[in-house]
């Protein structure tokens, strides 16, 4: 989808105009307000199509209910331009131009909505699904819409790494992806240099497949940094469970365990565009979970960057392990904040369903920022609980903990192994998108089937603003 601003959509050609309409007022259109029936009143998601019978440019006009105008946030404009976007690709509508009332700057969450709508992963269909080809928009803030789209196109980049299918997303690919972005200076670690860094977690768990792991390093320097932030995203090619391997049902997406890091690249080529003053690292551990004949087993001790110890007692606990050496290596660059991104336990997902991501961390301001921010991207977090029993489960005979504690509570048991990694005087924020990161149907007003990003909107807003 191809999205153009132009002087006045009105003047132009095309298969739907999409306006909107506030309950108890009418619309900016003579034309809609003379046919629209009284039934529709605007409440918020409504729609009504109207023919317009050769009497305007527009062949139709489609009219959203925006609901009561002083409720009007940017998740209204997001949410009812991709139902919009979807009515008019039901009727396989190629050209569409939206115009909302005057007042409103529409234009950011205009493009998201539309172009989140319109996501297809299609790449390996020959017969390909229909897509909305031009979007036409006027009366809209230029960088905002610049904005939107550059974000926009890292959501798809993301959303179709993780789509990808675990021979094609390779740690290799990964770090060759990393490598050309431009604007971002990245460096790969092979297997020697992971090895010498001391990264004996994360390399415990590449062991048992013959796709070589990379430790990748992405690095946005601005001239006057006004602060340094990491973000490391869980990078598991494919996790299979290892020697623990997973039923054959529950091992059926596990290529979305890089969703995490699939973010990152992401969000790092969309901050090499949007230039803001802050210094921001891309870390991922990239490796696939294989029981091959190399795998790490149960009952290994592994040795960490930081000298801890680890006893494995469930090789499928294995994103904790890639994670602790990375969070490991974020911590020695001295940055102020570290933010993990990471499909990490089923227990989140149990918890708080596809719907929201889990939230964790050691600094209660930082956790309620992101929370925050994610109202108005309309990402949801929910904060879960460290406390110290959860951590009392993981304690080992032989280690300094386990990777694994009781069958309850896993995703804070996950927080608390992965804190053991974090050096106190840095900002940490650990979200856990398990249940969000990828869908089995669509959800809400516009995720199709499979990846969503979720997280991507949220870090992008929080490090540009
Ligand atoms: N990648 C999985 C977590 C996951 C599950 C992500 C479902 C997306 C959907 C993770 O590596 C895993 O296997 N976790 C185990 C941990 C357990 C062995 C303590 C889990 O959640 O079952
Ligand atoms: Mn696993
Ligand atoms: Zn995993």
């Amino acid at each position: 989808m191809e999205v153009k601003i132009v002087e006045d959509v009105k003047n132009i050609e095309c298969d739907v105009l999409v306006i909107n309409k506030f309950e108890k007022k009418q619309t900016d259109c003579d034309f809609v307000n003379k046919f629209l029936p009284e039934e529709f009143t605007g409440k918020n998601k409504e729609t009504i199509l109207i023919n317009t019978l050769g009497q305007k440019l527009a062949k139709n006009i489609l009219v959203v209910g925006f609901g009561e105008e002083k409720k009007l946030t940017n998740n209204t404009i997001r949410e009812n331009t991709a139902i919009a976007i979807k009515k008019c690709g039901e009727i396989k509508a190629k050209k569409v131009a939206i115009c909302y009332s005057t007042e409103i700057n529409y234009g950011g969450p205009a493009v998201i909505g539309a172009k989140t709508s319109d996501y297809r992963f299609d790449k390996y269909k020959t017969k390909k699904d229909f897509h909305i080809e031009e979007l036409y928009l006027s009366n809209v803030d230029n960088n905002l819409v610049n904005k939107a789209k550059i974000i926009a196109n890292s959501l798809d980049l993301s959303r179709n790494l993780a789509n990808e299918p675990a021979a094609y997303a390779t740690p290799t690919k990964l770090a060759q992806i990393s490598q050309n972005i431009e604007g971002i200076e990245t460096q790969v670690y092979d297997y020697k240099k992971i090895e010498e860094m001391g990264m004996g977690a994360f390399l415990a768990v590449a062991k048992g497949s013959i796709e070589p792991p990379k430790f990748i390093h992405m690095k946005y320097v601005p001239q006057n940094p006004k602060k340094r932030i990491a973000i490391i995203g869980k990078g598991l090619c494919f996790d299979s469970g290892g020697l623990d391997l997973k039923p054959a049902n529950s091992m059926l997406t596990m290529r979305d365990d890089m969703s995490g890091s699939a973010i990152v690249i992401g969000v790092m080529k969309a901050i090499a565009q949007l230039k803001p003053d802050v210094e921001v690292h891309g870390i991922i551990a990239a490796c696939e979970n294989m029981p091959g004949a190399g795998a790490y087993k149960p009952g290994d001790i592994l040795t960490a960057m930081n000298g801890k110890t680890i006893e494995v007692d469930n090789t499928d606990a294995e994103g904790r392990l890639t994670l602790a050496d990375a969070l490991c290596y974020a911590c020695n660059l001295k940055v102020d904040e570290v933010f993990d991104i990471a499909t990490l336990t089923g227990a989140c997902m149990v918890a708080l369903g596809t719907v929201a991501s889990g939230i964790m961390g050691n600094n209660e301001e930082l956790i309620e920022k992101i929370i925050e921010t994610g109202k108005t991207t309309g990402e949801k977090f929910w904060q879960l609980p460290m406390w110290q029993e959860y951590r009392d489960n993981m304690d080992s005979d032989i280690a300094d903990m386990k990777n694994t504690g009781t069958r309850y509570g896993g995703a804070s048991a996950a927080g608390m192994f992965l804190k053991e990694f974090v050096n106190d005087e840095v900002k940490w924020v650990h979200l856990d998108i398990a249940g969000t990161a990828f869908l089995e149907k669509p959800q809400g007003e516009y995720y199709s089937k499979g990846s969503t990003a979720c997280g991507l909107k949220t870090l992008i807003k929080y490090i540009t603003e």
